[in-house]
């Protein structure tokens, strides 16, 4: 694992913004994994930036998704069809046919699952695995003791992730329980990876990804696993590693 601290949250956003602009200028057919969530929206913004100045074209890409709530239409304000949409796909040039997220609102999410992990093999693989990590180390909705070799499928939320993920939503209650998610196993495939931590309150979590033993009980632990993996990390989310 190559762990990059940087000295705040621009520098690290900055970081991370080269590796997938490389990525994908080195290959203009990149297959992208994205994810979501408040450490992704300053790095989604860099980019479209960087692709405003010309600096590069999403054209040619395609993305999947790791995770979406089960229950949300695409359409509904706090799916993650609709953080995508707004926060990166509306400002670039990305190809919407070749944009994926799991189908939250399937009537079979099961199948859809399935359908899900068969399309980014159809798909090639991926290339480049965008991640962030929840504060009880759960990467995409890999929750403490998900399979390390698990593929996409349905997962419960726990209730510290529903408690982190409630400011989205109108109260507790109204936020999902369940996800579709890709897998530990289906990450750990990507070619690269590439996790961004920023901020003290994922400090412990970063430091057990990093420094712990290789536990389900810490599914990002499984990146000690991944030959190609690459932590971006601001100096306070680095702040408790030895
Ligand atoms: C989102 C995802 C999650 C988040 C994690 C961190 O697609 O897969 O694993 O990356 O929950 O979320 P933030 O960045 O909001 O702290």
């Amino acid at each position: 694992m190559k762990v990059l601290i940087l000295p705040d949250l621009q520098a690290a956003i900055a970081r991370a913004a080269d590796i997938i602009v490389k990525t994908v200028q080195t290959k203009p057919d990149a297959v992208l994994g994205l994810a979501t969530g408040g450490t992704m929206l300053p790095l989604y913004d860099e980019l479209a930036h960087r692709h405003r100045a010309g600096k590069v074209s999403f054209a040619s890409t395609t993305s999947f998704n790791l995770d979406e709530y089960i229950g949300l239409s695409p359409e509904h304000p706090c799916s993650y069809h609709h953080y995508m949409q707004q926060a990166f796909f509306d400002h670039v040039d990305i190809d919407p046919a070749r944009t994926h997220l799991p189908k939250g609102d399937a009537s079979d999410p099961q199948a859809a699952a399935d359908d899900y992990e068969a399309r980014i093999s159809d798909a090639g693989g991926i290339d480049l695995q965008l991640l962030g990590i929840g504060q009880n180390g759960h990467i995409g909705f890999n929750e403490p003791t998900a399979s390390l070799g698990s593929r996409t499928r349905i997962k419960t939320l726990t209730r510290s992730t529903r408690e982190a993920n409630q400011r989205y939503f109108r109260s507790f209650d109204e936020t999902p329980q369940y996800a579709i998610t890709t897998g530990v196993a289906t990450i750990l495939e990507s070619r690269k990876c590439l996790l961004i931590a920023t901020g003290a309150a994922k400090a412990e979590a970063v430091a057990r990804m990093i420094e712990g033993p290789l536990a389900a009980v810490c599914p990002a632990s499984a990146l000690q696993l991944h030959k190609r993996a690459t932590v971006v990390l601001d100096a306070e989310a680095a702040e408790q590693l030895a």
